[in-house]
């Protein structure tokens, strides 16, 4: 893999990522509600963004997501044949490939990027999916090699976080 940007080289030890999730509506964000109100104990470095498929995610969401401080992606809706809209999560799918090979080509480890399907009644499954993703971008460290490629995207966010 060409490690081009992602090389951080920054420690782990005490490194809390920040986890964006991008969810459609009806299968996984019901599914992560369920992981809550089950009470079940998983990391919590996600942030939710609730939308109303798969299908409705652009890959440019991921791209702002990371110049805006996320450390890792995650991108999560109906199984195969379940979705709500037909095939908005085959459209998903499809595009979601294709960035990843693009991502790793420009050298941002996979890692950081997961696509998963969560039922409504699958949060034991949202709880896993959110563990694994968070240990493996622990393991990488911070983004901040993505960041320095956008500097005024990371000053925007400096200012926001100063005020
Ligand atoms: Fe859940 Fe389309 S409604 S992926």
């Amino acid at each position: 893999m060409n490690d081009a940007i992602d090389i951080s080289g920054a420690t782990a030890g005490d490194f809390e990522p920040r986890i964006t999730a991008f969810v459609c509506n009806w299968c996984t964000y019901t599914g992560a509600d369920l992981a809550g109100t089950s009470r079940l104990r998983m990391a919590s470095n996600v942030r939710i963004i609730r939308l109303p498929c798969t299908g409705r995610i652009d890959p440019l969401f991921i791209i702002k997501a990371f110049e805006r401080g996320a450390d890792g992606v995650i991108v999560s809706g109906c199984h195969p044949a379940d979705c709500h809209y037909t095939s908005g999560n085959y459209h998903a799918r499809r595009r979601f490939a294709v960035f990843h090979d693009l991502m790793e080509f420009v050298g941002v480890d996979p890692r950081r990027m997961t696509f998963s399907w969560v039922s409504a009644s699958e949060g034991a499954k949202w709880r896993d999916v959110v563990d694994e993703a968070v240990t493996n971008v622990r393991a990488l460290g911070p983004f901040e090699a993505y960041r320095e490629l956008a500097p005024e995207s990371a000053q925007v966010v400096a200012g926001a976080e100063g005020s």
